[in-house]
């Protein structure tokens, strides 16, 4: 049976950046809900413009849409020998909706990752945040982990961006969802005995080289 994280923590926590080193590792996917919304607003169409005003302004897409793609997600191929859920589940109705999709393949998750981190330096790891337009996996710091050349992605030369929730109003709000709807999400983990907290301000590589000691067990 394959292995099953989930990845949580506030906004910037570095769930994504590890998630996908983890990911590699492992040789199984890392499923980002953001991700798969942000993929569908590319598109121009009618879900598009609705799931970007959602995001943009920094609200939660609602329980039942978000578990569906992430039931459709795992349903694939490459998900059979395990998976790396980051962002979900991060209200209670998800977590009930998780328990029972899982329940309905066999499988259960193996460990939470929390990786812990105060407000003020998520806020500032957001602001300083710039992803590649060519490939969103490509994420920099423009000071902890700035690009060899500046505005521009060292794996495949295209330019960097802002991602368009990053901005101080959608920053507030993400994480004032997170306090109300994420932190009992989090307890109820805690409770279940597979729960992992990782002090994720240490630098990016002592992070993963602590994530990777938890994911080894
Ligand atoms: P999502 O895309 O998941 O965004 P988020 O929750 O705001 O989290 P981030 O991606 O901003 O943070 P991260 O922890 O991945 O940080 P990163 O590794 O990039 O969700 C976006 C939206 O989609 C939500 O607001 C919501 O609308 C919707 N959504 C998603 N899931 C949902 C769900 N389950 N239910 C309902 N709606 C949902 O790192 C951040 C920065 O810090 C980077 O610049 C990085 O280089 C840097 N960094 C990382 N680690 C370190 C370190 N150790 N030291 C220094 N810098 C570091
Ligand atoms: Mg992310």
């Amino acid at each position: 049976m394959g292995r099953i994280f989930l990845f949580m923590g506030i906004q910037g926590a570095g769930k994504g950046t590890q998630a996908i080193r983890l990911a590699e590792k492992l040789g199984i996917p890392q499923i980002s809900t953001g991700d798969i919304f942000r993929a569908i607003m590319k598109q121009d169409s009618p879900l598009g413009e609705e799931l970007r005003a959602i995001l943009n302004s920094g609200r939660l897409v609602s329980d039942e849409f978000t578990s569906q793609m992430v039931k459709d997600r795992i349903a694939q191929d490459d998900a059979q020998n395990g998976f790396i859920l980051d962002g979900y589940p991060r209200t209670l109705p998800q977590v009930e909706h998780l328990d029972q999709m899982l329940a309905e393949r066999g499988e259960k998750i193996d460990a939470v990752l929390f990786f812990d981190l105060d407000k003020d330096e998520a806020i500032s790891r957001l602001a300083n945040r710039r992803v590649c337009t060519a490939n969103s996996n490509h994420t920099y710091h423009l000071i902890h982990n700035p690009p060899q050349q500046e505005g521009i992605c060292d794996i495949d030369g295209a330019p960097l961006k802002q991602r368009e929730d990053d901005t101080s109003e959608a920053i507030e709000k993400r994480i004032s969802e997170y306090v109300n709807q994420t932190f009992p999400v989090v307890d109820t983990y805690k409770q279940r005995g597979i729960f992992h907290k990782i002090d994720a301000r240490q630098s990016i590589d002592d992070v993963t080289r602590t994530m990777m000691e938890i994911a080894e067990k």
